[in-house]
């Protein structure tokens, strides 16, 4: 029987490289997104055309009911959800100093990269101690421990995320469930785009060893390899994915 992976924000850039690569590993895609459906049918298409049995749920992941309720949907699909992505986000409307951000903004990131989060791993998690049995893999960013004044509620949003992973990891550990973390840094997307030259300038600086942009398949692969199962023993690992972004150089 083919395997179920659900990715939130499947429609966008990397959670579709992602659902790509997973659809061309065998899985059955199930994409919670927000984005209304007429919208990515053409993606859709595509997972199809791999191979993947491929479900798209319009819904907002800041919404606790609209988690359950996608989750009981996949369950009637499927009947099992072998490893969740925890992949949609956002960044902050407009940019601003710390000392200028406003309540609607925490209220904003808080709610989809938080709580969405949280909720949606609660949700499936619940139906993985059932199977006593799934993969849960957080999205997180270099910005989880990188300060970026400009842009503070999707810094707090990244490290509450890794401190997810950590506490969903020791509460499943022994109910056959593992959880870890992947941490991109700057990757080409949506989200970036708007500050694509800043990026450009510090990537030709050295400021990642790489020099080059990450693009939505680096992702996938370590995606892929965590939601392969190659590490049943490991639990609340991390694998960055940025470049080299996280060393210490002199
Ligand atoms: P993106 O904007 O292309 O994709 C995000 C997806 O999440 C979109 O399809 C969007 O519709 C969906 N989404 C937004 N709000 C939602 C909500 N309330 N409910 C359900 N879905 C919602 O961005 P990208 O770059 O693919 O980001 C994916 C993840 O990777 C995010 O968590 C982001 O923070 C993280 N990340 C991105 C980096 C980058 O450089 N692009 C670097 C580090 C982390």
């Amino acid at each position: 029987m083919k395997k179920t992976a659900i990715i939130t924000g499947g429609a966008g850039g990397i959670g579709f490289g992602t659902a790509r690569q997973l659809a061309s590993d065998g899985f059955n895609i199930a994409i919670f997104d927000i984005k209304d459906a007429p919208s990515v049918s053409e993606k859709i298409g595509q997972l199809d055309a791999i191979g993947s049995d491929t479900m798209y749920f319009q819904g907002n992941i800041a919404q606790v009911d609209a988690c359950y309720h996608f989750v009981e949907k996949v369950m009637e699909r499927y009947g099992k959800i072998d490893v969740l992505v925890n992949n949609s986000g956002v960044a902050p409307m407009v940019r601003a100093d710390l000392l200028e951000t406003s309540e609607e903004s925490i209220d904003y990131v808080f709610g989809v990269n938080i709580k969405g989060t949280f909720f949606m791993s609660q949700a499936v998690a619940r139906r993985m101690v059932e199977q006593r049995d799934g993969i849960i893999i957080n999205i997180s960013s270099i910005s989880a421990y990188t300060s970026s004044v400009n842009r503070p509620e999707y810094c707090m949003s990244k490290s509450a995320i890794s401190m997810m992973t950590v506490l969903f990891a020791d509460r499943l550990a022994d109910q056959g469930v593992r959880v870890y973390e992947i941490r991109p840094g700057v990757i080409r997307t949506d989200m970036t785009a708007s500050v694509t030259e800043k990026y450009d300038r510090m990537i030709a600086e050295g400021v990642f060893p790489i020099k080059r942009w990450g693009y939505p398949e680096d992702v996938a692969k370590a995606v892929a390899l965590f939601a392969g199962g190659a590490l049943p023993y490991s639990t609340g690992e991390v694998i960055n994915v940025d470049g080299g972004f996280h060393l210490r150089r002199m």
